[in-house]
């Protein structure tokens, strides 16, 4: 039985211009190519784990527009159920505009829908989250949807992933019913100054510090480095994401923390061999043919 796993969180359209110089204020220049991408943190999260074997379930909102249905059909064709993603009618889909010039970005991301997630459509996707062997979750929707979706899940006994990115404020109190945790070094260091209450909790943090893998910190404070092995590194976009899928799936699938971060450093080392946040992530018989 494959695990089963819901994913709370954003949905965003990557839109690319690549261009031979920033624009400056005022001007109009012509740009060099444009692409989209499938992209959000939430997306991209349950996107990966689907690519690994995971049921995935995905609760959060588009608008009425067209990156919306194309974005609903794209989660459909990666197998994942989008019944509880709501349609917002009249506002946008949650955009990136992103302008890519002389080696450098200037990015806007535009919430829109995304904004709109609230604790009522958690409280209505209540059995979802019943059922599932985890629920993972990030920052970059509403704090009361998130909020709701770790007092919903304790209340249900489902474990919580905690992917607080990018960090934005919570309820202290809330932090703690997260069953794991996993920032990144710079969201970890915030966690230390901003949450004192938190500060000193070590159990099943685990910190993604890019090329040099993962830390894993135990509840007597002792910490373990588990190494990732990287190849040809095209773009590390999505890195995370991929691992906060692989993560929960493995999580879900009952892995020991040492061997989810493993699985999970596996599939994000294979991600940043191919641009954009998702076209790297991997199917499941790519890891299983890497010496972990
Ligand atoms: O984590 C990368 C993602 O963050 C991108 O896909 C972008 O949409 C932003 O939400």
């Amino acid at each position: 039985m494959p695990a089963n796993i819901v994913v709370v969180g954003s949905i965003n359209m990557g839109l690319v211009t690549t261009a031979e110089r920033m624009p400056s204020r005022g001007e109009t220049i012509l740009g060099e190519g444009f692409h989209t991408y499938f992209g959000g943190k939430g997306a991209n999260q349950a996107v990966a784990a689907a690519r690994l074997g995971a049921r995935v379930s995905m609760v959060g909102a588009v608008g009425s527009d067209a990156f919306g249905t194309e974005y609903l059909e794209y989660l459909q064709a990666e197998g994942i159920n989008t019944g509880h993603v709501r349609t917002r009618p009249g506002l946008s889909s949650g955009v990136a505009t992103i302008i890519v010039s002389e080696g450098d970005n200037c990015i806007i991301v535009t919430p829109g829908a995304n904004a709109t997630v609230s604790p009522d459509d958690i409280e209505k996707s209540r059995s979802l989250l019943r059922e599932a062997d985890a629920v993972l979750v990030q920052l970059e929707i509403p704090a009361p949807a998130v909020e709701k979706v770790l007092q919903t899940a304790e209340e249900e006994q489902t474990p919580v992933i905690l992917n607080p990115a990018p960090m934005q404020p919570l309820a202290p109190a809330c932090w703690g019913k997260a069953a794991y945790l996993t920032p990144n070094e710079q969201e970890f260091e915030r966690l230390q100054s901003e949450y004192p209450a938190i500060a000193g909790r070590r159990e099943n943090v685990v910190v993604t510090k890019g090329a040099a893998g993962v830390s894993v910190f135990r509840a007597d404070g002792t910490e373990e480095v588990i190494p990732v092995r990287t190849a040809d590194v095209r773009d590390t976009t999505g890195a995370g994401d991929t691992f906060n899928g692989a993560f929960a799936t493995a999580v879900a699938e009952r892995m020991s923390l040492e061997d989810a971060c493993r699985f999970a450093n596996a599939a994000s080392a294979i991600s940043v061999e191919k641009a954009g946040a998702q076209t790297g992530m991997p199917l499941r018989a790519q890891i299983e043919d890497r010496d972990l």
